[in-house]
């Protein structure tokens, strides 16, 4: 199968025109929307579900999301919709927050993976919204990445994973979030069963006591099951090794440039990953400014680009770690994933190796 791609800067309407059809026809069209690229499918549509699975190479019980482009159409995907759910939309509708409920009889258990509750986004990403408007349909969307990479932030990306695989990919240019949707279900207590740019913060100014679940930060221990199932899988892992260094700027710094030198010396390409707060420390060394501490959403911008291009020619990617507040929490879920949960104690690595 060839892959187009369209421009949606240059052909708004004949390229979401295109989409819209293929989508209708029961084809895969990967599009724009503010957090990652998506890899769309009719979302009624159970046969066209099942090919968003095997493109991606996505285990079948790991379900998806529907995204739709006007608040009412939320009433025909959810069974009932709760109270709480209206604030919520009302706030932070269309844009990164997934909301999760018990599903209709009109929402087919291909998008659920066999589930009673479905998950739910309106992106606010023009060409998204456009797309999902003249197919007339939800468009159910994982991110457009082969099960297991991290996800697209650019067309280039998804060109990268899914070339030959789809016929259709529009380009948006560069996604403005860089990390997924926030998903918090409101089945049972709120509960953030993946941290995004929405955080749990903003949502608690809204409806309260928020939950976290409990695998956010930390892997799944034996027989826990995972509130979310796609937490249970290896995740956002670039063609490197990646290791997390936490601790304080200054000891991060130091930490990360021992370790850098030892990996050279073992014959390894080695890049770190800074932030501004560090990134002259690490002169005559390889490294890439991913972000501003103080703002970690900006980190979270930059990481999975930062994997994917680094990870290419790298064989290890020293990272550092950063506190779990707002933004940063959605920054240490992707990293700690993208890391298989390998991290390293700076000020214990400091004072072991003498280093000062
Ligand atoms: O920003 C985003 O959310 C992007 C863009 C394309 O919209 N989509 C995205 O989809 O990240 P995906 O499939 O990569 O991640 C969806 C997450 C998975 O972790 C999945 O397990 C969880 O949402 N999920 C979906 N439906 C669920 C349900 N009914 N119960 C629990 N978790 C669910
Ligand atoms: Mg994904």
């Amino acid at each position: 199968m060839k892959t187009q791609v369209i421009s949606a800067s240059r052909q708004e309407e004949a390229g979401t025109t295109l989409g819209a059809n293929l989508i209708r026809s029961g084809e895969l069209v990967a599009f724009p929307t503010e957090t990652v690229y998506g890899l769309g499918a009719n979302g009624l549509d159970g046969e066209a579900v099942n090919r968003i699975f095997e493109a991606k190479g996505r285990p079948n019980d790991n379900p998806l999301i529907l995204h739709i482009a006007k608040k009412s159409e939320l009433k025909k995907l959810w069974s009932h919709v709760p109270d709480r759910a209206y604030p919520l939309i009302e706030t932070f509708w269309p844009g990164p927050l997934t909301l999760i409920f018990h599903k209709a009889d009109a929402v087919p258990y291909e998008v659920t993976a066999g589930l009673e509750t479905v998950a739910v986004r309106m992106p606010s990403d023009k060409t998204a919204q456009s797309l999902i408007r003249k197919a007339g349909v939800p468009i159910a969307a994982p991110s457009a990445n082969r099960s297991g990479k991290p996800s697209p932030t650019t067309a280039e990306h998804v060109l990268e994973d899914m070339d030959g695989r789809i016929p259709l990919i529009l380009d948006g240019g560069e996604c403005k979030y860089g990390v997924e949707s926030t998903v918090l279900s409101l089945v049972g207590e709120p509960t953030i069963l993946r941290p995004g740019a929405v955080t749990k913060e903003m949502l608690e100014a809204v409806i309260g006591p928020v939950r976290l679940a409990g695998s956010i930060l930390r892997p799944l221990m034996d027989r826990e099951v995972a509130a979310s199932p796609g937490m249970k899988y290896k995740h956002y892992a670039p063609d490197a090794q990646v290791i997390v260094i936490d601790g304080t700027p200054e000891q991060t710094a130091k930490c990360a440039l021992s370790m850098y030198y030892d990996y050279m010396e073992q014959g390894k390409t080695v890049e770190i990953l800074s932030t501004k707060q560090t990134h002259m420390r690490y002169r005559g060394a390889s490294a890439t400014m991913i972000g501003d501490r103080e703002q970690p959403e900006t980190m979270c911008q930059n990481l999975f680009r930062s994997l994917r291009d680094i990870g290419s020619h790298c064989d290890v990617i020293l990272a550092e770690g950063i506190p779990t507040d707002e933004e940063g929490l959605a920054y240490m879920n992707r990293l700690l994933r993208s890391a298989g949960f390998e991290r390293v104690d700076a000020e214990a690595y400091v004072r072991k190796n003498q280093i000062n």
